[in-house]
């Protein structure tokens, strides 16, 4: 039995003190200790009283001083004087360690929370709820762009008529003992309107009438419909209307989230129960974050051990333990017919699922995974800017190229949506410097273009467009390309400048692993800022676009990246209420957005 103790002094320099506590009735000799967790330590600074046997990113295996022994009821403590980037977010801390003894298993360790001195408290894991006011009596979620309603009626079921097959599994998802929907209760017609797409009217009375164009259109409006009936039986506030009319039409064609299950698993049905959660805020589009250097989860046929080794972490195995996982293998992956029924669940609610495979960088799992597709004579080592040592596809390879299209036909083949994301993001500077073939073929920015050019000709070859992040705005044509300004909120505008469609998700706002203030005790990291909910919310897309460049903007995505959200209270208190808030910006209009409004309809959204 062994616990791990962390202090955390936030000086200049910072100290970072780890004690080992030997609870257990035997001495233990010539061991080592592992963790991982998302702080990461500065190479440059030696470990006083440790020596580093072994670090990949925030993964460090130390060993104590020759000849040391950790007796029963005794300690080992050492002191980190140096780190990359300074912790401010208890979430940042080591979270999984083990102790590895010379000739045996490893045995897990307990891990005790980190505070600095001084800050007392306990993490904060709840969703954060706000006051406000539904002067309309409506609970609504994006808010519509035209509500005039009078009058109230008992919140009795809606018996839809031809309605959608995928509305009723979203009710039977989300609120299964609701009974949102009842064959006896007020009868919602379905009628066939010349509007756009994603338009729909309800006319309120005796019966109600829905027109709209087509599934999207309809599915909207009974979202609406089912958010009013309740909010009239939840909220004392609110009623359910019993004349008059809702209208509604979205600002935004791409109102996305972006999931992050590179760095954390998420199961399946985890997956299955987000995508209702989106459906019931409007969202259109699930980023799928599927490859990163901690972990590759799409199922490629050319490539088992992309999955089989590249999907799993643990002590010994090609990719360490990482971000909180702990000796033990975990990890996972999804097979292309798990995935081809995630699409068509998504499809039934309305939503693209739009999938990334990111490429060249941010592939330490799938170079761990297929070694070979290293150039075999390159020596020296660089490090991404998590600390991954030569983790990006080299493209003067051959076999590389071969790799890289190979991945996106199968890609391409289970996603049929219109975008393709190729990542394209945090190449490091020196990536390739060290490899002949690379200088041989005109240096990195040469060799990076060439590949993402190919692979965006690959992808509009099929009639879609290539997705990236900002920094591959050097490599790819505009043509073809929709970008996702992540850097900042000026990036967006000089984007659509330069001729690119740019869906904006500015990290230091809509990232939402960021912390939503400075407190040591609110969970996330704030790397990119501190995102309080309602300054998500009132952030304006549109701002610092030149009118002439308004029309290439296509939309707004808040971006789920799992670093710190191994716990799903973290992700849970993370996420919600901001992701409706974000949901709220990409439907209605700007001037029909009403934070008190918003801070009391969002009360009643799912939660994960
Ligand atoms: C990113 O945050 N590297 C897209």
């Amino acid at each position: 039995m062994f616990r791990l103790d962390l202090e955390w002094w936030p000086g200049d320099p910072p100290r970072y003190v780890f004690t080992l506590h030997n609870l257990g009735p035997a001495a233990l000799a010539g061991f080592a200790l592992g963790w991982s967790g998302h702080g990461k330590l500065d190479p440059a600074v030696p470990i006083e009283n440790a020596t580093v046997l072994e670090r990949v990113s925030n993964y460090n295996l130390v060993a104590p001083p020759e000849g040391f022994v950790l007796r029963p009821g005794e300690t080992w403590r050492f002191v980190v004087r140096g780190m990359r980037l300074r912790m401010r977010h208890w979430t940042e801390a080591a979270s999984a360690a083990f102790v590895g003894p010379a000739d045996g298993v490893p045995i897990a360790v307990a891990v005790g929370l980190c505070a600095p001195e001084g800050v007392m408290g306990a993490p904060r894991l709840g969703v954060t709820r706000f006051e406000g006011a539904l002067d309309d009596g409506l609970a609504l979620v994006p808010w519509p762009a035209r509500v005039e309603v009078e009058g109230a009626v008992a919140p009795v079921g809606l018996c839809v008529v031809d309605g959608p097959a995928g509305f009723e599994t979203l009710c039977a998802a989300l609120f299964a003992d609701e009974a949102l929907l009842d064959p006896g209760g007020r009868v919602v017609r379905l009628v066939t309107a010349d509007v756009a797409d994603e338009e729909y009217r309800l006319r309120f009375g005796a019966e109600i009438v829905l027109e709209a164009a087509g599934q999207a259109g309809f599915f909207h409006g009974l979202v609406t419909l089912a958010q009013v009936l309740r909010g009239a039986r939840q909220d004392p506030s609110c009623r359910f209307p019993a004349s008059g009319v809702i209208e509604d039409a979205p600002r935004f064609g791409w109102r996305g989230v972006h999931l992050d299950v590179a760095r954390q698993f998420y199961a399946l049905a985890e997956l299955e129960r987000f995508l209702a959660v989106l459906a019931w805020n409007k969202v259109n589009r699930l980023h799928l974050h599927l490859t990163d250097d901690e972990g590759w989860r799409f199922e490629v046929r050319a490539y088992p051990e992309l999955t089989a080794i590249g999907g799993y972490r643990g002590f010994g195995l090609p990719v360490p333990p990482l971000l909180g996982s702990g000796a033990a293998r975990e990890g996972g992956f999804y097979t292309q017919a798990e995935l081809r029924l995630l699409v068509a669940l998504a499809a039934d609610w309305q939503i693209q699922i739009v999938p990334e495979v990111d490429v060249p960088a941010h592939c330490y799992a799938a170079l761990a995974a297929l070694p070979w597709l290293r150039d075999a004579d390159e020596r020296g080592a660089y490090l991404s800017v998590q600390d991954f040592p030569n983790n990006a596809l080299n493209p003067a390879v051959p076999e590389v190229v071969r790799f890289v299209e190979t991945v996106f036909a199968e890609l391409m083949d289970v996603f049929p949506g219109s975008v393709v994301h190729l990542g394209g993001d945090e190449v490091a500077a020196e990536a390739w410097a060290s490899s002949p073939r690379a200088q041989a073929m005109g240096g990195a920015k040469l060799l990076q273009a060439g590949l993402l050019r190919r692979l965006q000709a690959m992808i509009t070859g099929t009639g879609r467009v290539a997705g990236a992040w900002d920094e591959a705005a050097a490599s790819l044509l505009p043509a073809g390309a929709l970008m996702f300004a992540w850097q900042d909120a000026a990036v967006g505008p000089a984007m659509a400048a330069a001729g690119f469609d740019v869906v904006v998700a500015p990290a230091q706002l809509y990232y939402l692993n960021m912390a939503q203030d400075r407190d040591w005790w609110a969970p996330g990291a704030s790397w990119a800022g501190c995102a309080p909910v309602e300054a998500v919310y009132r952030f304006e897309p549109a701002s610092g676009f030149a009118a002439e460049d308004r029309a290439r903007l296509r939309g707004v995505q808040c971006c789920i990246w799992s670093e710190q959200l191994r716990d799903r209270r973290v992700f849970r208190s993370l996420v919600f209420p901001r992701l409706s808030a974000v949901a709220e910006t990409g439907w209605s209009a700007a001037e029909s957005k009403d934070w008190r409004r918003f801070a009391a309809a969002v009360a009643l959204m799912p939660v994960l």
